[in-house]
């Protein structure tokens, strides 16, 4: 069982930002998976991704400037390209002659799409291919088409405990207890939900939502929902109805072995949710912010490296987390194609 670390995986792309919050010209600092990472997007609307070290004496690099091209250090003056090599050291004289193509801070394939910057963190040198050739597209909406909300909020906690905060049934009604989510939260009901595996994780299969609930209605009739599962710590949550449709996101991206980024976002087709989007925002904030409190006074536990348990079948896809995580870093090790572990299952418990 998990402790205050997680493994951190690697040869998967990882989202980073919402693009929306990243002007032209701008750089910001992005720690992801215990690395400094300086995101930008140039003049002409590319982003980029290299390493937030200079190469030369090594300050971040985000102390610098940045013309919409180059990457001037704060220190030297040393500039870098979008793709990590440097292009100027302004302290050399004619006839000194440094081999400046060969200094480089590191880059990392780095990809914008439905509104988000997506970053890919190699095992080794290797560029992504096959499965993870690019970043996982969320269904529903084309390239092009941004969230309309979107929050993030820093986790003190594992990847793996954010994760199995995720995929976790049990805890709404203890947790998230707020009067606008769920009345009467505490009366726990018996809920049976049948599971399948799919792209390197699982699914909720898809099934009807209460047609009594005012905000499905807003979707129109026989409004249903199917939620995905995958490395390396996504939720997609797709709700349909005969009208419109939903994509909610959470993205959860390690900053370190024991801190989280916590994203979430919803992709919405009808254009009534623009005037909604402060209450919301504000709405998902009080939700997100009770899994962060608790994962908080989890850690005061975690510090004494208790004995943890996760039970059946409130915790069975915790327990699935661990198992496709684990194959995928086996297979990772020894160079085979991953193979997804799970087989379809009903899960019952009550909430
Ligand atoms: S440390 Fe960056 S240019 Fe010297
Ligand atoms: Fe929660």
């Amino acid at each position: 069982m998990q402790g205050l670390k997680a493994e951190l995986l690697r040869g998967l792309w990882y989202v980073a930002m919402p693009g929306g919050e990243l002007r032209p010209g701008k750089t910001v600092s992005v720690p992801m998976l215990g690395e400094p990472v300086l995101i930008g997007r140039a003049h002409d609307g590319s982003v980029f991704a290299i390493r937030d070290i200079c190469p030369h004496r090594g300050i971040p690099l985000r102390y610098g400037t940045f013309d919409g091209n180059t990457v001037e250090c704060a220190y030297h003056g040393w500039r870098f390209g979008r793709d990590g090599a440097c292009v100027a050291i302004p302290s050399l004289r004619e006839g000194q002659q440094a081999d400046i193509a060969k200094i480089r801070t590191g880059a990392y394939p780095c990809v914008e799409r439905q509104g988000l910057i997506w970053v890919y963190f190699a095992r080794g040198d290797e560029t992504p291919a096959g499965r993870e050739a690019e970043p996982p597209r969320l269904p529903v909406f084309a390239d092009d088409v941004g969230p309309s909300l979107a929050i993030r909020m820093h986790f003190a906690c594992s990847a793996d405990h954010a994760a199995f905060g995720l995929m976790d049934p049990t805890h709404a009604a203890y947790v998230h207890t707020s009067w606008w989510f769920k009345r009467q939260a505490r009366k726990l009901r018996p809920k049976e939900k049948a599971f399948e595996p799919s792209e390197l994780g699982w699914k909720m299969v898809r099934h009807p939502l209460p047609p009594q609930n005012l905000v499905y209605k807003l979707l129109g009739k026989d409004v249903s929902t199917e939620i995905t599962y995958r490395l390396p710590g996504l939720r997609i949550e797709e709700v349909r109805g005969d009208k419109h449709a939903v994509v909610g996101l959470t993205a959860i991206t390690p900053i370190t072995d024991e801190a989280t980024e916590v994203h979430q976002l919803f992709w919405t087709t009808p254009g009534w949710v623009k005037p909604l989007a402060p209450l919301g925002r504000h709405l998902m904030r009080v939700f997100l912010d009770q899994d962060r409190v608790v994962v908080i006074r989890q850690r005061e536990g975690l510090m004494t490296a208790p004995k943890v348990m996760l039970i059946n079948d409130a915790d069975t896809q915790a327990r699935w987390w661990m198992h496709v995580k684990d194959e995928w870093a086996n297979a990772q090790k020894e160079g085979r194609p991953f193979h997804n572990p799970l087989k379809p299952r009903t899960l019952r418990w009550m909430s």
